[in-house]
């Protein structure tokens, strides 16, 4: 792998060809721990029953959808991916499960359209460690540009821990065993070796957190699992 990591392009296609397989390997390689982590990570926003505005960065297929729709359930959702087969796939997910209400946003979050001060809610979950530190900073500034003054926002990402042991272990697992198991599902495994090197250099959340707190957001640090997972919330 040579070409830059970190270019939407190539990030975008990893994981269009991932899209048929993301989901279940997800839940697989986080022991479940994500869909805990999807419904902890919005603990520190305030629950709801609001027609508010809420944005999911980086839906993938909309693992989050859920746990939103049951904190925040009059919600208008919107959700936004630059993966078309993973827009595809939230599209069935929509239809199926969520009357076709969830507000579908295929664009490039760094480069989006988003309205300024329009939304109550802002989230994220997992897509941070495709992100350099510049684009961590493109992000931090466009989540201040979207949320209305007073809107939340809660960011979480899988994170290498720092107990020893720990680190160990997860090295081991997510980097030799996701991608056996990304074989099996999916037939080729080099996808999943590449998610194990986003979340080796991304480590954790905590440069994200200075930067969102750089750019003028009341920001807090959060760890999960010691570590395991790391993120931040706050507001505007
Ligand atoms: C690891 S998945 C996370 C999906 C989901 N949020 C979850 O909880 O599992 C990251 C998603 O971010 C999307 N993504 C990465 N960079 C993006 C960008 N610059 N703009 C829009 N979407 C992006 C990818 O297409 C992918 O679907």
């Amino acid at each position: 792998m040579t070409e830059n990591m970190y270019s939407p392009a190539f990030v975008k296609e990893l994981f269009n060809r991932m899209s048929s397989s993301y989901e279940r390997v997800n839940y697989i390689t986080s022991f479940g721990f994500s869909i805990r982590w999807r419904a902890q990570f919005l603990d520190p926003i305030q629950k709801s029953n609001q027609r508010i505005e809420t944005i999911d960065l980086l839906t993938g297929m909309g693992e989050t959808w859920k746990a939103v729709s049951r904190k925040f359930p009059n919600a208008n959702l919107s959700a936004l991916d630059f993966s078309e087969e993973m827009i595809k796939q939230a599209k069935t997910k929509s239809e199926k499960y969520f009357k076709n209400k969830v507000t579908l946003i295929q664009q490039d979050v760094l480069q989006n359209q988003l309205p300024s001060n329009h939304f109550d809610i802002v989230i994220c979950a997992f897509g941070l460690k495709t992100f350099d530190k510049e684009q961590l900073e493109t992000l931090a500034t466009e989540t201040k540009r979207i949320l209305k003054i007073g809107g939340q926002f809660s960011f979480i990402e899988v994170s290498r821990p720092e107990n020893n042991i720990l680190k160990a272990l997860y090295s081991f697992y997510l980097g030799q065993i996701v991608p056996v198991l990304g074989k099996l599902l999916l037939g080729n495994p080099t996808e999943y070796r590449m998610l194990w090197r986003y979340t080796d250099k991304f480590v954790n959340a905590k440069t994200a957190t200075e930067i969102f707190k750089s750019v003028g957001l009341k920001t807090k640090f959060h760890s999960y699992f010691y570590g395991c997972a790391t993120g931040f919330s706050g507001y505007k």
